[in-house]
C-alpha cells in the first residue's frame, strides 16, 4: 500500500480477467510432458496434442449445449476476435440484400465496432434502469422490413450486469427471418448458457466467449455458430493449417474448423479451458450463481448505508443480474477513487467506461451536445463510474473491508482529495 504496509490484494475486477483455477496451473503443468504442435507431425506427442485438442470441442459444446451435428468450435483469441471473424464471415455472405445489424445500446465495443464499417447497425433501446426494451427490438424489425440479418446482444453486461432474455430475443429474431449472436463474455463464467436444438425457435445461432474470464488464462476465445456458413465462405485469416490443396491459382479449402483456425492452434490454452469448465463444473453453475448473487445482495445492502454512494443499476431489483456493481461516491471523480481504494487498502476495482462508452454515457445522463465538447478534453477527465466484479472466489469479509474502506474515505474526502490530487 502506499504508506509501504503489506496488505492481502482484494480483486474486484473479475469481469476484465479472473486469475487462474489451481487446477487450470496445474493441468498445464501436467500436460506439458505431451505438448506438441497439433495436426502437424506423426511423433507420439504430437499426435496426443492433437487428439486432446479435436476431442475438446466436444467438451465446450456440452457446456454451453451445442449440437456438434450442426455446430462448429472454432477457436480464437478472445470474444472481439469471435465476433470479428463472424462480422467478416457475415459480410462476405449477405444473403436475400439484408445488411441490417441490430446491436443494442448496452453493448461492449467488442459488439459495436465489428459491425459498423460492414452493415448498417442500429442500436436496440434501453428504458430508464439501462435494460433492453423488447419493445424497441420488434419496432426495429417492423422499420427494416425484412433487411435484419442479425441481432447481436451481449448475454450479460459488463457495466450493470443485466442480463437480456437471449431466448425470446431469438424468437422474436427468428420469426422476422433474422439470426442471434450472443456475446457470452460475461455470461459463461457465471451462469449455464443452452444454445439448444436448431429446431427450436428460441436457438441461439452464435455465441462468443473468452477464457480468460473463467479463470483460465494462455489467451484462448470460443466461436461457435452452424458449420455450414463456415464451410460455405472462404476465411478471413488464411494460411497455414486452413487448406487441403493449393496450387499457385487454386485452393481447396479444409472444412471448418480447421479452415477458420488459421496458424499453429493453441494447445494450451485449451488445455486450460477444458480444465476450467471441468472445475466450473464440479463447483456447480447454479451454487455458483447464488453464491456470486448472495455476494452482491451483501455489498449492496452494506454500500446502501454509505453516504453519498449511487449505483447505476437498480438496487432493489437485483434479478437477471450477473455479480457486477457500477456505483460513483458523490464528491469524487471515477479514477481518483480507484486509485484510492488500491493504494489505501490493496482492492482492485475498475473504473471509466469499461469499453461500452455509449452505454456508460447513457446511465450518466450526458448528452450527445456534451460528449461532443468533452471529446477536446484529455481522457483522464472523461466521465465514468467505478465497477466491482465478483468472482466465486471473492468473500464476505472482503466486502466488509471494502464498505469500511469508502466509508472512510466518504468521511476524509477533503484529505484524501489533498493528498491525491482531485483529478
Ligand atoms: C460483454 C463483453 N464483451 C466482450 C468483451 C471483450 O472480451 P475480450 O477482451 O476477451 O475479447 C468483454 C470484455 O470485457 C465484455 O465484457
Amino acid at each position: 500500500m502506499i504508506n509501504g504496509e503489506i496488505t492481502k490484494a482484494i480483486n474486484f475486477d473479475n469481469a476484465a480477467t479472473t486469475p487462474p483455477f489451481v487446477s487450470v496451473v496445474e493441468e498445464i503443468n501436467n500436460f506439458s510432458k505431451w505438448y506438441s504442435s497439433i495436426h502437424r507431425g506423426t511423433g507420439f506427442k504430437s499426435q496426443a496434442s492433437s487428439k486432446f485438442y479435436d476431442n475438446s470441442r466436444e467438451k465446450i459444446a456440452d457446456f454451453v449445449h451445442a449440437d456438434l451435428e450442426k455446430d462448429v468450435v472454432i477457436y480464437t483469441k478472445n470474444t472481439t476476435e469471435s465476433i470479428n471473424m463472424l462480422s467478416n464471415i457475415l459480410s462476405k455472405n449477405k444473403m436475400n440484400n439484408k445488411n441490417v445489424i441490430l446491436s443494442t445500446d448496452m453493448e461492449h465495443h467488442s459488439n459495436d465496432l465489428p459491425w459498423r464499417e460492414k452493415f448498417v447497425v442500429d442500436y436496440i433501446s434501453i428504458d430508464i434502469d439501462g435494460r433492453l426494451r423488447l419493445d424497441d427490438l420488434n419496432a426495429k424489425f417492423k422499420k427494416y422490413k425484412g433487411k435484419v440479418l442479425l441481432v447481436t446482444v451481449t448475454g450479460a453486461s459488463n457495466v450493470t450486469g443485466y442480463k437480456n432474455p437471449i431466448h425470446e430475443i431469438a424468437k422474436i429474431a427468428h420469426e422476422n427471418d433474422a439470426e442471434i449472436l450472443v456475446d457470452g463474455a460475461q455470461l459463461a463464467p457465471h451462469g449455464k448458457i443452452h444454445m439448444g436444438s436448431h429446431d427450436s425457435i428460441h436457438h441461439i445461432d452464435y455465441l462468443a466467449f473468452s477464457a480468460h474470464k473463467m479463470y483460465a488464462p494462455f489467451g484462448i476465445g470460443v466461436l461457435i455458430g452452424p458449420k455450414k456458413i463456415f464451410n460455405d465462405n472462404s476465411p478471413d485469416f488464411q494460411g497455414g493449417g486452413t487448406i487441403e490443396l493449393v496450387t499457385h491459382d487454386y485452393i481447396k479449402w479444409a472444412d471448418t474448423p480447421d479452415k477458420n483456425e488459421a496458424g499453429t492452434p493453441n494447445i494450451m490454452g485449451v488445455v486450460a479451458l477444458v480444465e476450467s469448465i471441468k472445475t466450473l463444473e464440479n463447483i456447480g453453475m447454479n451454487y455458483l450463481e447464488k453464491y456470486e448473487s448472495n455476494l452482491v445482495e451483501y455489498a449492496l445492502s452494506q454500500m446502501k448505508r454509505i453516504p453519498g454512494i449511487k449505483f447505476y443499476i437498480n438496487p432493489v431489483n437485483n434479478v437477471d443480474r450477473v455479480s457486477i456493481i457500477p456505483f460513483n461516491m458523490e464528491g469524487i471523480n471515477h479514477l481518483l477513487l480507484a486509485n484510492i481504494l488500491s493504494k489505501e487498502a490493496g482492492i482492485a476495482v475498475r473504473n471509466g467506461c469499461f469499453c461500452a462508452q455509449p452505454y456508460v454515457q447513457r446511465l450518466l445522463n450526458i448528452s450527445l451536445e456534451e460528449m461532443e465538447m468533452r471529446k477536446k478534453e484529455p481522457k483522464s477527465s472523461h466521465p465514468g463510474m467505478v465497477r466491482l466484479s465478483f468472482g466465486l472466489y471473492n468473500t464476505y469479509n472482503e466486502i466488509d473491508i471494502l464498505v469500511k474502506t469508502l466509508s472512510y474515505i466518504t468521511h476524509n474526502k477533503k484529505a484524501y482529495i489533498d493528498k491525491y490530487g482531485s483529478l
